[in-house]
């Protein structure tokens, strides 16, 4: 997966991009990121890339010109059509979907970084950039979204993660939500692993989980399952979680030890 993130502020994302599995994918040779100062792309002597919006009014809006020479340069460096991401609390949602599509995009992800106020309308209307939220709530920059959208691709790419299976069995994956991990020691503060996971069962430790990530799911986020077509196992899987009691400790059959 080759990046290219532009932004005023590239110290926001650089040390983000070496550490965990952002880094490893790098050493790996599974990601290419580079991060473009966008101040590097203006024309006057003290670098300005903002400037006040017309019409008045609070904040400072950054400027079309450095994004367009900034866009043309990648064009002529990597010398083939860009994938364009505008990070904007106006884009369309971020899903786990969407991640795996940014894993299997070939063409180099571009991410435009707005601040202050945002960018330049004319970005938007010139490049015709995808924009991509987070969230429904406002951040003070794109830095950390593309940040999020990266990091939630190149995880998927075969080989970033140590065990390939974690991706798979992963909260949305199946649009089901995780099930509950435990670790050493069994016994934390008198509360006990569930017992069938003690068991060398690797059959009923597989159905336990699943019932686990349906149990996480209707009592979390129940939209996910809304319109979702059930086969067999998870139908009665389901039947079995309604008919307990909702307490979810003692459902989760972990509990205090006496
Ligand atoms: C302060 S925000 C500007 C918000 C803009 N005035 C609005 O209300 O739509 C500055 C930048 O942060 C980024 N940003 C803020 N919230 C975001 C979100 N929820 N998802 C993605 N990007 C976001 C965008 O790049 C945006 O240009």
């Amino acid at each position: 997966m080759r990046c290219d993130i532009l932004t005023l502020f590239p110290d926001m994302v650089r040390p983000v991009l070496g550490q965990s599995m952002l880094k490893r994918a790098q050493e790996k040779g599974l990601l290419e990121v580079r991060v473009r100062n966008l101040r590097d792309y203006t024309l006057d002597k003290h670098q300005v890339a903002d400037d006040a919006p017309y019409g008045g009014g609070a904040g400072m809006v950054m400027k079309a010109e450095p994004i367009f020479r900034a866009v043309d340069a990648l064009r002529a460096e990597h010398g083939t059509e860009l994938r364009l991401l505008m990070p904007s609390p106006q884009g369309r949602p971020l899903t786990q979907r969407f991640a795996e599509e940014l894993r299997d995009e070939p063409r180099p992800l571009v991410f435009l970084c707005g601040h202050y106020e945002g960018i330049d309308e004319r970005v938007r209307l010139v490049l015709q950039p995808e924009e991509v939220s987070i969230g429904d709530y406002v951040l003070t920059g794109g830095e950390l979204p593309a940040l999020v959208l990266i990091d939630a691709a190149v995880r998927l790419i075969p080989g970033v993660l140590g065990d390939p299976e974690s991706a798979l069995a992963e909260s949305f994956t199946d649009s089901l939500l995780d099930f509950p991990q435990y670790t050493r020691p069994s016994d934390v503060q008198g509360w006990a692993v569930p017992e069938v996971l003690l068991s060398g069962n690797h059959e009923a430790v597989r159905r336990w989980r699943r019932k686990e990530a349906l149990r996480n799911t209707f009592l979390k986020r129940p939209d996910l399952l809304r319109d979702r077509v059930l086969n067999d196992e998870d139908r009665r899987l389901l039947d079995e979680i309604l008919h307990e009691r909702t307490n979810v400790c003692e459902a989760r059959g972990g509990g205090r030890l006496s």
